[in-house]
């Protein structure tokens, strides 16, 4: 059954969180849910340079020798080409991987939406879609990451930023069901 879309607005920008798959969303720029290495993995990272081609490895490649030869540390956040796909640039970032919550995760996982967001305001682009960071081979907890994102989202959105909409690009319903319920109670819907 499929679980309707779920919309906020936080002051001029709207916020969607949907089912799909961010490879095919038409906005200005997607999320990767990369590793330090930058040079591609599975899931997001995966589907993203498969459907992108090449010039976002080449443009990887050249990020990693002159601003990070030991890697992109994680919550940090780079944008390159975003190749064949229908987004205008690809902004990487890493999430923590889940170590049982001792290990300061949730700040970091915060760092990563925080600086993506930074990043595609700075570059001057609209519209952004996030997938649910470090929730699949990085076993983050969806309950635990859904409130990092979203209160992190949700605080970055109420100091205006001149971005127009944000999405959050679920990949099956169960994973939506639990960020629209961790969306209604931040907002008290
Ligand atoms: N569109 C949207 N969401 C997706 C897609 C897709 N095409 N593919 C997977 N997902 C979802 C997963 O179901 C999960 O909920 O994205 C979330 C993040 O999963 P991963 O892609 O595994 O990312 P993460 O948990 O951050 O692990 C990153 O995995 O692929 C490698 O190179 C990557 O080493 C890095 C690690």
């Amino acid at each position: 059954m499929n679980v309707r879309a779920t919309e906020a607005l936080i002051c001029a920008t709207r916020l969607t969180l949907l089912e799909g798959d961010i490879t095919e969303q038409k906005v200005d720029a997607i999320v990767n849910a990369a590793n330090p290495t930058l040079m591609g993995g599975g899931g997001v990272d995966g589907a993203i340079h498969r459907k992108g081609g090449p010039a976002i490895l080449e443009e990887c490649k050249r990020i990693r020798q002159q601003r990070y030869p030991n890697g992109l540390p994680t919550g940090d956040a780079v944008s390159t080409t975003a190749g064949t796909l229908h987004a205008r640039r690809v902004i990487h970032t890493v999430g923590p991987i889940w170590s049982g919550g001792r290990a300061r995760e949730g700040e970091l996982l915060a760092k990563a939406y925080r600086n993506c967001l930074s990043c595609a305001a700075e570059e001057g682009l609209r519209t952004v879609a996030f997938p649910s960071i470090s929730t699949g081979a990085y076993g983050y907890p969806k309950t635990e990451a859904a409130h990092v994102a979203l209160s992190t989202i949700v605080a970055f959105l109420r100091g205006k930023p001149p971005l127009s909409h944000v999405r959050v690009v679920l990949f099956s319903d169960d994973d939506l069901r639990i960020y629209s319920a961790v969306l209604d109670a931040l907002l008290g819907d």
